[in-house]
């Protein structure tokens, strides 16, 4: 077994492209619920749930039996938005159903980036405006649109390597009032994510999210939330717009959106959306966005989470990880929307440290891209509170070693 695992860690380094020097490099074997487990039996706390994707719990069985049934019925058969495939059907309309109006028209794509990418262009096509606005510490994805839209200056240091990016793009400050005067009768399009993931789990000032709203709305600019992390129950309702009562214009999801399969989309109105079917047609166009098998995930995934009542259950398992982390010497602040916690340790040494020790223990946690000092807790939303007590409780043992 050892000497099996240690091929497959060799032939991981060699031939799967790497993009950081130290992976964790722990081999999965199985999981199940919100643990997986290596092929030596080791068993792990997932509290990330490869970053907010599997809120229903991994393995979870109407996900399984949703995905086989599809894959055995259909997989490919045509690109997108040609033929009509029952899973897109019922899964776009259970969304728009879930969606405040007039949010009731989805194109699928296959990750968070690509939903990224085609709001942006939806955007531009609908205002005829070029300039795109995002904040600052914001992550939409890797793709080089996407990645324009790293916010300034802090996203320097992922752009710099991969200019020209596209142009016309500019950054203000998440929860800054006065920066909302930056946003003109030139500007095609805000992206913002209603709660920052990567910057660290950073809410919305009061009343910052309406004011940008307003603006928008007063220029001619388009509002799109990136909704990617937020998403399918995260923060506690079962799009984070529906908590802050704001709804933009467009919409991004992906991640859990896909439950465990690869699956993104931008949303709008008929109304928007509709430009991308002339000048030119085919606005945009992917071949396996909306794949079946992708689409009968979510779909199974999004009716476990209302069917579970799910969302219910967010606000308080959130509240009692804080509630049992909160006060320990160690943690300087926990910053928190719904299931999605940021446990602030203050300094980069503490948080590498405790990673070391959260691996030998048993539980899977990261940093975030812009936010080195604290750790995530975002664990699937199936996690009981019998299984929060006991993690929490590894984490306090943790703590307690720094
Ligand atoms: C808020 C947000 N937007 C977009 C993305 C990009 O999604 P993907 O990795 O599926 O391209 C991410 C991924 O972490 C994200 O957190």
């Amino acid at each position: 077994m050892k000497i099996q695992n240690d091929i497959l860690r060799r032939q991981f380094l060699k031939h799967v492209g790497q993009t950081s020097p130290a992976p964790q490099l722990i081999t999965v074997d199985r999981a199940e619920g919100v643990f997986f487990y290596t092929p030596e039996g080791k068993r792990y706390y997932d509290l990330i749930s490869g970053v907010s994707v599997s809120n229903v719990g991994h393995g979870n069985p109407a996900v399984v039996e949703a995905v086989c049934r599809q894959a055995r019925d259909y997989m490919h058969i045509m690109v997108y938005g040609e033929m009509v495939e029952r899973p897109q059907v019922e899964y776009a309309t259970l969304i728009a159903s879930l969606l405040p109006e007039p949010l009731n028209s989805v194109y699928f794509l296959n990750s968070g980036a690509e939903a990224v990418e085609g709001a942006l262009k939806l955007a531009k096509r609908y205002t005829g405006r070029t300039e795109m606005i995002s904040m600052r510490r914001a992550y939409h994805g890797s793709t080089h649109g996407a990645m324009s839209m790293m916010g300034f200056p802090e996203g320097e240091e992922w752009k710099n390597a991969f200019r020209p990016l596209l142009p016309d793009c500019k950054a203000i400050e998440y929860n800054n009032f006065d920066n909302l005067q930056q946003i003109t009768e030139r500007t095609a399009c805000v992206l913002c994510e209603p709660v920052q993931g990567e910057a660290g789990v950073r809410l919305p000032a009061e009343g910052y999210l309406e004011a940008l709203r307003a603006r928008c709305t007063e220029v001619g600019a388009l509002l799109i939330f990136d909704e990617i992390q937020t998403g399918m129950g995260r923060s506690g309702e079962m799009f984070a717009m529906l908590k802050y009562g704001v709804t933009p214009d467009i919409v991004c999801l992906a991640k859990a959106f896909g439950g465990g399969m690869p699956l993104g989309a931008f949303v709008s109105s008929n109304q928007i959306m509709d430009t991308l079917q002339s000048n030119p047609v085919l606005g945009h166009i992917t071949t396996f966005g909306g794949h079946p098998v992708c689409c009968a995930a979510g779909l199974a995934a999004t009716k476990f989470i209302i069917e579970n009542d799910l969302v219910k259950q967010v606000e308080s398992k959130g509240a009692l990880y804080q509630s049992l982390l909160e006060g320990h010497p160690q943690v300087v602040q926990i910053r928190r929307s719904g299931l999605l916690l940021a446990v602030e340790l203050g300094q980069s040494e503490k948080l590498y440290r405790i990673m070391d020790i959260f691996i030998e223990q048993g539980i899977l946690s990261d940093w975030f891209l812009y936010c080195d000092t604290a750790f995530r807790i975002s664990p699937p939303l199936t996690i009981t509170e019998e299984q929060i007590a006991d993690s929490a409780q590894m984490i306090i043992n943790a703590l307690d070693c720094l």
